[in-house]
């Protein structure tokens, strides 16, 4: 039996079956390539779920890493952690909101955001978009879409959800007892949805007509991944409450809920908190991610290399090719799964968020002509 098969085997005894996994087991990873346990080379345009937006153990994240693991690890939020306030001030320079929480993944950034809500607004009656995804937990599995997620797992608070992309169903469902409206500013897990450039203007506008907070949910598409430091750079919006998780910490779990400086002083002492959240490591790793962002113009590769990646998907003569950076869906007339898996034969790392939906996003240290490979593999399969 090879290495892959025993893992496969001994996983289906000691691990739930929640996942649909493909059948390989990543041993290691460098850039935009990673290696199986049989030693085969990937080109990864997944990169965890857009997590290792600088690529896979990129140097200065393990240096970063390897430094703070010697020094200090963890020492819970009883403490005052200095790299953690460097954070928070770059967060702030970077995004434009006032305060942050930290906590450990996208799901629970959008769980402490209505918390806030509901602390501030003493209302529960919430509104998000048709084909959204916020995370499993059951305060934010309220406000994800796909009514599979949810149905197990009633009651929640369940949002009223309104077609994305459509302001007159915002302007019908938001309305004067309306707690909060939760959006993806480019919708991910949807298939990659990027919105007419007035929608995230006019949702802000309606909110603050009817008195409701709006939360723009900037997991996937913050950090450069849509070719701005934030998806929301792209209308000029303002969000009162914005969450982030994936690619803020380089491949390590962290989770921020920034707020504007109108909600920031809502949670007092007491009210949220979390053991790990903001660790002396998981800190000095975010600050090496965002260094390595800022220093090597990621931000400015994302929209580059998107917008060729887009071109040359084009140029497959597919049904669709959607995206802003490097945040891109391509809808194809065949199973999506089968695609996803004979990419995979042939070394190249994608995946489906729908039947006929592929999703893109590679690392922002994706070169031209690794994106060229892996539209040839793709060329090939489609034909
Ligand atoms: C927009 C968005 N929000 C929230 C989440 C949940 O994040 P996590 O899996 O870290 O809980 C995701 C995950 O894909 C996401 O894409």
């Amino acid at each position: 039996m090879d290495i892959t098969s025993e893992i496969m085997t001994r996983e289906s005894r000691a691990i739930m079956n929640t996942y649909t996994r493909q059948p390989i087991c990543l041993v290691r990873g460098s850039g935009a390539r990673v290696w199986d346990a049989e030693g085969n080379e990937y080109l990864d345009f997944v990169a965890g779920v857009a997590v290792n937006s600088v690529g896979h153990c990129h140097p200065r994240v393990v240096q970063a890493i390897k430094a703070q693991v010697e020094r200090l690890i963890h020492t819970s939020n009883l403490y005052y952690i200095e790299n953690q306030v460097v954070l928070a001030e770059r967060l702030r320079e970077l995004s434009g909101m006032d305060k942050a929480f930290f906590c450990n993944s996208g799901a629970e950034s959008v769980e402490a955001a209505l918390k806030l809500v509901r602390k501030a607004k003493g209302s529960s009656d919430l509104v998000a978009a048709v084909g959204s995804f916020h995370g499993r937990t059951l305060g934010a599995l309220g406000t994800t879409y796909k009514p599979a997620y949810r149905e197990p797992f009633r009651p929640l608070n369940e949002a009223r959800f309104v077609p994305y992309n459509e302001i007159e169903a915002l302007k019908a469902a938001v309305g004067r007892d309306t707690a909060a409206l939760i959006l993806e500013p480019v919708q991910g897990e949807a298939g990659v949805h990027v919105p007419d450039e007035d929608y995230l203007r006019a949702a802000r506008q309606i909110c603050d007509d009817r008195g409701a907070m709006l939360i723009f949910d900037e997991v996937q598409t913050g950090f450069g991944r849509t070719g701005k430091w934030f998806g929301k750079d792209h209308s000029g919006v303002c969000p009162d409450l914005m969450t982030l998780a994936k690619a803020v910490a380089g491949g390590l779990p962290m989770g921020v809920m920034l707020a504007s400086e109108e909600y920031s002083n809502v949670l007092q002492r007491g009210d949220h908190a979390s053991t790990f959240a903001g660790s002396p490591l998981l800190c000095a790793s975010a600050l090496a991610a965002i260094g390595a962002i800022e220093d090597e113009g990621l931000v400015e590769r994302s929209r580059e290399m998107g917008s060729y990646l887009r071109d040359r998907l084009e140029d497959l003569g597919q049904k669709e090719v959607r995206g802003l950076g490097l945040m891109v869906g391509l809808d194809i007339s065949i199973p999506a799964a089968d695609v996803v898996s004979q990419a995979r034969e042939k070394g190249v790392l994608l995946n489906n968020t729908g039947e006929e939906t592929i999703r893109m996003v590679p690392p922002l240290v994706v070169g031209v002509e690794q994106i060229d490979r892996v539209v040839k593999v793709l060329a090939e399969i489609l034909e």
